[in-house]
């Protein structure tokens, strides 16, 4: 179970580098909205989530606040690539914000707890 479980965080590195990879990559524009954003937010949800199921068994118990946040985030990551994905190009403050709370979710995971 450790194994599968440091599988999925190594997808959970792999779906972060997707979203602010993309986001890095458009600092100067045009801005698409990319599925690097789409993929790189499915896969952070469903590895999350995955891991949160593999800590009981691991013998350990998530902290649900900061998973709550974690998942609140990445449901707003991804909102905001849905509301966008017709448009030619994603507006400034979209592009802003998916990187920005991104890399939020990258401090949460490192500072919190
Ligand atoms: C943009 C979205 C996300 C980013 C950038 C992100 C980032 C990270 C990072 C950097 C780690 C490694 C921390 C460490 O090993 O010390 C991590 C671990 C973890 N993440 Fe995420 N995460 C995201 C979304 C989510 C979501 C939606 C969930 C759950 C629903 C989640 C659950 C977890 C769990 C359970 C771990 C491993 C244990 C822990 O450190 O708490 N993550 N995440």
């Amino acid at each position: 179970v450790q194994i599968l479980f440091n599988v999925i965080l190594v997808l959970h590195f792999l779906g972060l580098a997707a979203i602010i990879g993309t986001f890095l990559t458009q600092m100067r524009p045009p801005r698409r909205p990319s599925p690097g954003y789409l993929h790189g937010s499915l896969l952070q949800l469903v590895t999350g989530v995955a891991m949160v199921g593999l800590a009981y068994p691991l013998g350990w118990e998530p902290d649900n606040a900061k998973i709550g946040v974690k998942l609140l985030i990445t449901l707003a990551i991804l909102g905001l690539y849905l509301a966008n994905r017709k448009k030619e190009e994603l507006p400034t403050g979209a592009w802003g914000a998916i990187g920005g709370l991104a890399i939020t979710n990258v401090a949460i995971a490192v500072f919190w707890g």
